[in-house]
């Protein structure tokens, strides 16, 4: 694994810069010593200049090859739309840059491979965005699961709300699955260590947007997930939660439960005339902001010391082998294996 070594930070490229590659961009800035913002690249006229004069990053460009052509990048983090993802992936591997990509990785197996494949010949550290697994609740029930005290994984739970708010002819087929329960299913393989997926049955529908049922949207999900260690996983995702952001977890095992995140902002709670209530949170960003910085802060420890990535392109490839058997099942309306997902 090609490491950098000496005690600078590393030079990062951010390629994307809406509304994750901004968070991300701010950290590499501002929030993590051993990273430092080289460039930013968007082809969205402006956007790249904006955010690098923002967070003085030294360049900006509409071209991300211009950012991959640059000596003093080291490494690049990924936030374009996820189409993308794979062929940026791979262009980076093959600059010698080491890859932060958000989730998805890629939408095909086939391209999941060809990402692995080419970080895998370049040797650079390539590792996904699967934030979760850096949140505090998580990495506790983890450490749990790691010293035997769940005993043996029986029944799995991971859960998705979003606030709302979202525009039904921007979200392509398959978004609930390939970018919102992917979260989820990443999740279920953490929860449960060692243990793979064999077999996934999934239900959806438009409940949230109605009239865009005929055209394919779906908006609500449930997934059941079957591992190969005879565990039962259930992850449900909804695009529209009143409420606002909300991400839980449950593992039940043979020695007993552990419950992850509870929606609350914070631990407060009014007591009023009308009774007692607590503040919600409202964002991804508000609730996983430290997560957020976690995963980059690995990552650049990973890029610096050749420490392995947490979620790296295998578990990529696993969550997203999930997703296309779900979306599979829905359309076949039976349980689908994972070894039938066409590559
Ligand atoms: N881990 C998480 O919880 C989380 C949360 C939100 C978004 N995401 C992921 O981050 C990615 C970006 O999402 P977003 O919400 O920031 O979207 P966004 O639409 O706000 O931003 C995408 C940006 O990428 C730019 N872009 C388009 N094509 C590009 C290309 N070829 N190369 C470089 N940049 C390009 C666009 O101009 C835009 O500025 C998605 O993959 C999404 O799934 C992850």
């Amino acid at each position: 694994m090609r490491v950098v070594t000496g005690g600078e930070p590393v030079g990062v490229a951010l390629i994307g810069s809406g509304r994750m590659g901004s968070f991300h961009g701010e950290t590499l800035a501002r929030r993590i010593p051993g990273a430092r913002l080289v460039a930013v690249a968007d082809p969205a006229p402006g956007a790249a200049e904006r955010l690098a004069a923002a967070l003085g990053a030294e360049r900006a460009s509409t071209d991300p090859a211009e950012a991959l052509a640059d000596p003093a990048v080291e490494a690049v983090v990924i936030a374009a739309p996820a189409r993308f993802h794979a062929d940026l992936v791979v262009a980076a591997a093959a600059a010698g840059k080491a890859v932060f990509c958000e989730k998805p990785m890629a939408l095909t197996l086939a391209d999941a491979d060809r990402a692995i494949g080419a970080a895998g010949a370049a040797g650079v550290v390539l590792q996904v965005g699967f934030n979760r697994r850096f949140a505090a609740d998580w990495e506790a029930a983890r450490a749990l699961l790691e010293e035997g005290r769940l005993g043996t994984p029986r029944l799995l739970r991971s859960v998705t709300r979003d606030p709302g708010g979202f525009d039904p002819s921007r979200v392509p087929p398959g978004t609930i699955f390939n970018e919102t329960l992917i979260h989820d299913f990443d999740t279920l393989r953490f929860l449960n260590p060692g243990a793979e997926p064999v077999q996934v049955h999934a239900t959806a529908d438009a409940l949230v947007e109605t009239d865009w049922r005929d055209r394919g949207l779906l908006d609500t999900a449930v997934v059941v997930v079957r591992f190969d260690n005879g565990a039962i996983g259930i992850a449900e995702a909804c695009f529209e939660a009143a409420y606002g952001y909300d991400v839980r977890g449950e593992v039940l095992g043979s020695q007993g439960m552990a419950t992850m995140g509870d929606g609350r902002r914070t631990g407060m709670v009014f007591s009023g005339a009308a009774g007692r209530s607590v503040e919600t949170v409202r964002s991804d960003q508000e609730l996983l902001a430290s997560a957020y910085v976690a995963e980059l802060a690995a990552f650049t420890e990973a890029v610096r010391t050749g420490a392995p990535v947490p979620a790296g392109g295998e578990d990529a490839r696993a969550a997203l082998a999930i997703a296309l058997a779900a979306a599979e099942s829905v359309g076949a309306g039976r349980p689908v294996r994972i070894d039938e997902v066409a590559t």
